[in-house]
């Protein structure tokens, strides 16, 4: 079977180390992998593994400096950024952790990775006192925040002769993250998914509205994270301040549940999977002011307020074979029965649970507790984490309740 990094362009940076001598290994684990691969030394890489030696298994001239010095030739760091399918720092020591969490662009290798758009990977490998430093800890924690993912170092004998966590992950485990990474990349390619976020605003008059504390974080980071899984998102959106940035992610702004109803049920005749991550307000005025109500003449008003359509129960009722529908409850008490009834009531495959009850779940957090039911009643509770890490939980229970 052909591995997914067939036809990748991958640049292997390469950092002044003593594992550098394993990039020699990685470079061909790459190439045999069928990737392209270009390599970029720092300058004191070449102090632990010649340049000759990575030319001759990747096929390709080394770059270490911005231009090569007898011919004037300038290196592209903005053309190989973007050339690159993923960038891949191993080793990385931890002065080259903290430039790239700085942005000190000294050198080839971190300009480079200032200009890609490529998923970046680094494979730290340092002495376990600089990898347990508090400021290792700091550029990694940075680097992550930016996207970065990290492939932990293991455990074992260092070259300083004591043994504890800094060797770089063996080559081919660094292989097998990034084919990991690139399989889950296109699991959704093809699919249409539809994504409720966010509050909707019921008008009173035209400057007052029925709302809620919903920020819409929830949902944009599932458009987000579908989109890289290589899904066409259609994120019909209430009124936050979030901005979705991934081009594959289309929003459709709407205010009011009824407009939000219009543009789902319209997204949702191709979609593939729909995932109902709005706080919808249960009512609007039944009428709407067309003027201010002014309070000088109003001392008291009441207003009527009459339900709204249940957007995931109306997808529910109109859904075809093979659409998944997914969606969400946040409940105070009785949690479990009263998210499994709400799956039932709405014909949804899954629902997932958040409890008021749990610090850092809920409205406005960045982090979420969820438990996920599916219909066949299987049940899993996940820990507290950031809403970008619940959104690839989900999106991995919803790819498995579609095989
Ligand atoms: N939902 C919806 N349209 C509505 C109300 C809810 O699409 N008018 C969706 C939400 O996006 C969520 C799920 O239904 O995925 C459950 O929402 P929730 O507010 O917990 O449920 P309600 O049906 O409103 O029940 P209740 O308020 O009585 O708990």
């Amino acid at each position: 079977m052909s591995s997914p990094l067939s036809g990748k362009h991958i640049v292997l940076g390469i950092t002044g180390g003593i594992a550098a001598y394993k990039s020699a290994l990685l470079a061909r684990l790459f190439v045999k992998a069928g990737a392209e691969v270009q390599v970029i030394m720092t300058p004191s890489a070449r102090e632990f593994i010649t340049p000759l030696t990575m030319s001759t298994l990747t096929g390709k001239p080394v770059i270490t400096e911005f231009f090569t010095a007898n011919t004037g030739e300038w290196h592209s760091h903005v053309d190989l950024g973007l050339w690159a399918d993923l960038f891949v720092v191993a080793p990385a020591t931890a002065c080259t952790l903290a430039k790239m969490a700085t942005g000190v662009a000294d050198n080839m290798l971190v300009t480079s990775y200032l200009s890609t758009r490529a998923d970046v990977f680094v494979a730290p490998a340092m002495d376990l006192d600089m990898m347990a430093h508090a400021s290792t800890a700091r550029n990694l924690a940075t680097l992550r925040a930016d996207g970065v993912r990290v492939i932990e170092a293991a455990e074992g004998e260092l070259a300083s002769h004591l043994s504890g966590k800094g060797r770089m992950a063996e080559p081919a485990d660094i292989v097998a993250a990034l084919e990991a990474h690139i399989a889950q990349a296109e699991s959704m390619s093809g699919k249409h998914v539809l994504i409720t976020a966010g509050p909707t605003y019921e008008r009173i008059d035209p400057v007052r509205f029925i709302g809620n504390y919903s920020s819409g974080k929830m949902g944009y980071a599932l458009a987000e994270a579908a989109a890289r899984r290589g899904a066409r998102v259609t994120l019909v959106s209430g009124p936050v301040s979030c901005v979705a940035s991934h081009p594959s992610v289309r929003v459709v702004h709407v205010e009011s549940a009824r407009e939000m109803l219009d543009a789902a049920q319209a997204a949702f005749t191709d979609a593939d999977v729909a995932i109902m991550a709005a706080a919808v307000a249960d009512y609007a005025p039944a009428t709407v002011e067309d003027k201010k109500v002014k309070r000088e003449h109003t001392p008291e008003i009441s207003l009527t307020l009459r339900a709204n359509p249940d957007i995931a129960a109306t997808l529910g009722e109109a859904r075809r074979p093979g659409q998944i529908l997914v969606g969400f409850a946040l409940e105070t008490d009785n949690e479990q029965a009263n998210a499994a009834d709400k799956m039932r009531r709405k014909h949804l495959d899954m629902i997932v649970l958040n409890s008021l009850r749990d610090a850092g779940a809920g409205f406005g957090t960045d982090t979420n507790k969820v438990t996920v039911l599916h219909a066949d009643g299987t049940t899993r509770a996940y820990e507290l984490k950031s809403k970008s890490e619940v959104a690839e939980d989900i999106l991995n229970e919803i790819e498995a309740c579609a095989h």
